[in-house]
């Protein structure tokens, strides 16, 4: 096999990202949206030494779980892998997947699984999207990368965050073009305009974040009055400063020009305020049925000391605290730890306290016995091997493990399964149309 050549393969399998795996003479081949049963004339795009890369270049066998992608971008913007796919056959596979790995990476047979949990409508549902501004042809433009490089596709519509988000990342386009204000230049590190971050709550209440590589925002009474009059919706405009030559979006310092400075949300009869720089859960109908499970699997007494690991601005927490006597919240982020204790106030919770710092430090200063419930949460690296070591150490009795990261959690179920049985897993859609998987595990000391 040589790249540039055309075959025809059929496919076999999915890898985790959503991509038909076909093995011709028994060499792995994977290839963007095809389906599983599928045959196709494929071009090779790239050899490696154990696998290579195809595009499809003519379906000749069509699955029934193939459908037309709404989205004219999809494809191009390399924002959504798994649109091709209809939405039951979407939650199948994330199913499928995190079983698979959990298998391969933990060893994990015979798992407890109660199913997958997905969305009635699987589009317009991210509350944050953060939009890169570039200058193409001396002009300001928005879009979305494109898959593995830093070349922007221009956004005209998106099907999986708000039409608003969309049209007000449009506008602020047209603004920078209007006030002649220069997009960030990532190579000569000079313009201004890195991105916009929009966040959004369920009133369709927006929160606009202008990131910027310069102090001085020009023409900000212009540009806030203009977006003001375009979009009464928007209840907060806040300049973000990023001068670093960096991929994270945010920069450390935060300027409010119009607002309170955050966004406020309900969530399961509570309230939660949300700062520019603090995590909060991207889907919101999906998130009330995570925390719903959360609780389910916590079960908690009112005798019972929770901790909130990884707590981001405390909504677990808040939510657990009317189900028990104590709850501790640990998150590293400065800010979300302001947002979280505003937010316990904000709901007259008095039975929590949060503390920033790491949560695999912070758990040492627990007595033996004094945790009864860890509930964690953590980002896509998964726990620190430090925190695995001290649940074993502190025996705490029920966990309750949540993770956006099949491969890391295997990884710290497979640590955790010497003294733990998991009792049950649930998978949730939070990101239909992407790959990603989000699921929810309960575990029990041996
Ligand atoms: C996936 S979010 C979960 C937040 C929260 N449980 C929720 O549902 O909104 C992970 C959080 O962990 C925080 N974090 C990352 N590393 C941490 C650490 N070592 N200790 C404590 N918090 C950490 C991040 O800032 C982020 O807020």
């Amino acid at each position: 096999m040589v790249e540039r050549e055309r075959i025809i393969v059929e496919c076999l399998d999915f890898n985790h990202q959503g991509q038909g795996v076909c093995k011709p003479n028994s060499f792995p081949i994977f290839v963007d949206f095809l389906l599983i049963g599928e045959i196709a004339e494929i071009e090779i795009i790239k050899l490696t030494k154990n696998y290579g890369f195809g595009k499809i270049l003519k379906l000749i066998k069509v699955s029934a779980d193939r459908v037309k992608p709404p989205c004219p971008a999809f494809g191009k913007c390399g924002g959504c892998e798994i649109m091709h796919m209809r939405y039951d056959a979407q939650l199948a596979f994330k199913q499928q997947m995190g079983i698979n790995t959990l298998k391969k990476i933990a060893h994990l047979r015979n798992l407890p699984v109660s199913g997958i949990v997905g969305m009635d409508q699987p589009f317009y549902y991210r509350n944050k999207v953060q939009i890169p501004f570039q200058k193409v042809k001396n002009q300001v433009i928005c879009g979305f990368f494109k898959k593995n490089s830093h070349e922007i596709f221009p956004m005209e519509r998106c099907f999986i965050q708000p039409e608003l988000a969309t049209k007000i990342a449009l506008f602020v386009g047209n603004l920078m073009n209007q006030y002649q204000i220069p997009a960030y230049d990532e190579e000569r590190q000079s313009g201004c305009l890195r991105h916009v971050l929009i966040r959004s709550n369920s009133k369709n209440e927006f929160m606009l974040v202008l990131v910027t590589n310069t102090k001085e925002l020009p023409h900000a009474n212009q540009l806030i009055k203009s977006l003001q009059n375009e979009f009464p919706l928007i209840k907060t405009i806040i300049q973000n400063i990023n001068n670093e030559k960096t991929n994270v979006v945010l920069g450390k310092k935060n300027l409010v020009h119009m607002g309170s400075g955050f966004l406020r949300e309900e969530l399961l009869g509570l309230t939660f305020a949300v700062s520019p720089h603090s995590f909060f859960q991207t889907n919101y109908e999906q998130t009330s049925k995570l925390y719903r499970q959360v609780l389910k699997y916590a079960n908690p007494q009112l005798t019972d000391v929770i901790v909130d690991g990884y707590c981001g601005v405390g909504t677990i927490a808040v939510f657990l605290a009317r189900f028990c006597k104590r709850v501790v919240g640990i998150e590293i982020v400065k800010e979300a730890v302001q947002d979280a204790r505003a937010n316990a106030l904000l709901n007259n919770i008095s039975n929590v306290e949060f503390i920033v710092g790491k949560t695999e430090e912070e758990i040492y200063k627990f007595s033996l016995g004094e945790i009864n419930i860890l509930i964690i949460d953590p980002p896509r690296k998964g726990c620190a091997p430090q925190l695995l070591q001290a649940i074993i150490e502190k025996q705490i009795p029920k966990i309750v493990y949540v993770s956006c990261n099949v491969a890391t959690l295997a990884r710290d179920l497979a640590f955790l399964s010497s003294n733990y049985e998991i009792k049950d897993v649930t998978f949730f859609d939070m990101f239909p149309q992407i790959s990603d998987v989000e699921i929810c595990v309960l575990l029990q000391i041996t």
